[in-house]
């Protein structure tokens, strides 16, 4: 077995899933999708580590916002996003360093 797998991932994103089922949508054209598939979407990214970015659903990270999912963006740890319901994804997207390059980073 390996010890180790490669992945295309330049960043790491963890979105958290129990703040965007609260929420039950809010982002995307309609303003009826989840953030994470809103934004993976938005930046055409492929699926799992084939993808240039990974952007990953995770438990509650205990800060529950009210009105706002709660975002880490791995590469700068130390400051989390409060990412309001409707929030302009290519704004997020710079926030979060997913802009460099087109079809989300490259
Ligand atoms: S519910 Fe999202 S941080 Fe707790």
């Amino acid at each position: 077995m390996k010890a180790h797998v490669r992945s295309n991932w330049q960043q790491a994103v963890l979105v958290c899933r129990k703040c965007s089922k609260k929420l039950d949508g809010g982002f995307g054209p309609d303003g009826d999708e989840r953030l994470a598939k809103a934004l993976r979407k938005h930046l055409a990214l492929k699926k799992g580590r084939k993808a240039a970015a990974g952007i990953v659903e995770v438990n509650c990270l205990g800060v529950c916002p009210k009105g706002a999912v709660t975002v880490v963006n791995g590469a700068q740890a130390t400051d989390w996003l409060l990412v309001r319901r409707g929030a302009d994804l290519d704004e997020l997207a710079e926030t979060l360093g997913l802009l460099q390059g087109q079809s989300g980073i490259s």
